[in-house]
């Protein structure tokens, strides 16, 4: 059991707790169980009802949950700076930088692959990063898909097969989309929670992508899809007709797609991933106009080592506030709060009582610094499940 205390901004995303979306207290103190959970969480003035310690001072430092990023591929060998210098020089993105990163993670072995799984998930933590989806989705063969599913399981719970990332160059479309069905879903689905597929130009269409998700949902798994990336499509009305519980990317909206995520039965949560648009130099995805319409909006990574080579969350949170009309508050609850709804998880992205004590202690004064100041390292100190995992405070 441990405690903090001297937070200046606390923020717990709970409305009932605080101030506004955020559920803000000043000069608030919380305390974790030894089973890593949140225990109490107020003022620090009543601190002395909840605990009996010495609890930690912060210094009157912000202390927000920790970021809930809910859409990585981790699991690859090999990296593409050449072809990212290339389209710095004008060469367009386009999914076939794919097949570059799928011959590298054949190539590599099971330690090297996950090797590098660890090294980016502890990247990821130290810039506050406490919960992470890993997919896989660059091996593209029966053994291939299940060995990366098997190192994404070495950071995380939360895991996505991917084996509809793109077909392959070694086989034929329908040939292939049968075997993600078939003997590569039964090959990963004990390692996998989740199933999603990149539904796109130079991908997979619609009726590829149905059909593959409702294999993976009559398998266990929940679903969720790449669409809208590269044009519009019909990605985003599949993924809320199927009730996945995230449609990611979400670039090239039409007006029937926002009609569809705000539909009053609509349960699929809208993940925007504003490093994959700068740094493909693509037009940012309109938050304003998914926010304004009533869309669940969630804020990830898309880390991957072809479109967003970064898992820099704060850095996500700076564009969305910058470049897609996101308030402060909303871009955080969205990196945090609405991560954990794309995962469907209650237990992360707050600070709530049972909560998990997943906290990042800001070398700030709120969370605004987080986008006032971007590019800046502002964490001081990272705790997830109640332990001290990065820093010192
Ligand atoms: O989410 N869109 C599909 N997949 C990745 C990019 C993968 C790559 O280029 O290697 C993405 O951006
Ligand atoms: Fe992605």
């Amino acid at each position: 059991m441990f405690a903090l205390t001297g937070i200046g901004h606390l923020v717990t995303n709970d409305e009932t707790l605080g101030d506004g979306q955020l559920g803000i207290v000043h000069d608030a103190a919380v305390v974790a169980d030894s089973s890593g959970n949140i225990a109490w969480v107020g003022k620090q003035s009543e601190l002395a009802d909840h605990f009996d310690g010495k609890p930690h001072d912060v210094g009157g430092r912000a202390v927000i949950p920790g970021f809930v990023d809910s859409h990585t591929h981790l699991v690859f060998a090999g990296d593409r700076a050449l072809e990212f210098e290339s389209r710095m020089q004008g060469k367009p993105y386009a999914a076939g930088g794919i097949k570059t990163t799928m011959a590298a993670t054949r190539a590599a072995s099971d330690e090297v692959l996950a090797a590098n799984v660890a090294r980016l998930a502890s990247e990821a933590l130290a810039s506050g990063t406490t919960t992470l989806e890993v997919k896989s989705g660059y091996g593209l063969s029966v053994r291939d898909e299940a060995r990366s599913l098997v190192a994404a399981k070495t950071a995380t719970s939360e895991t996505t097969f991917l084996g509809a990332h793109v077909v392959p160059p070694d086989i034929n479309a329908d040939d292939y989309v049968a075997l993600v069905q078939g003997e590569m879903l039964d090959a990963c689905k004990g390692n996998a929670k989740w199933i999603d597929v990149f539904c796109d130009r130079g991908a997979f269409d619609v009726d590829q992508a149905r059909a593959i998700l409702q294999s993976g949902a009559a398998a266990g798994l929940g679903t969720r899809i790449h669409a809208n990336q590269l044009q519009q499509g019909g990605g985003v009305q599949l993924g809320v007709e199927l009730g996945v519980a995230s449609c990611d990317h979400c670039t090239h909206l039409s007006q029937q797609d926002i009609d569809a995520l705000s539909g009053a039965s609509a349960t699929t949560v809208a993940t925007l991933l504003p490093t994959a648009e700068l740094c493909t130099r693509s037009p940012f995805p309109d938050a304003r106009k998914l926010i304004d319409a009533g869309v669940t909006v969630a804020l990830a990574s898309d880390c991957n080592p072809g479109s967003s080579y970064t898992s820099s969350m704060p850095l996500v949170v700076a564009l969305a506030v910058i470049n897609m009309g996101m308030t402060c508050d909303e871009a955080l609850w969205s990196a945090t709060a609405g991560g954990a709804q794309a995962l469907r998880r209650s237990d992360v992205g707050n600070l709530r009582i049972g909560s998990r004590a997943d906290m990042v202690i800001l070398d700030a004064q709120s969370h605004i610094h987080l986008a006032y100041r971007p590019g800046i390292q502002q964490v001081r100190a990272v705790i997830r499940g109640g332990k001290t995992v990065v820093g010192a405070f």
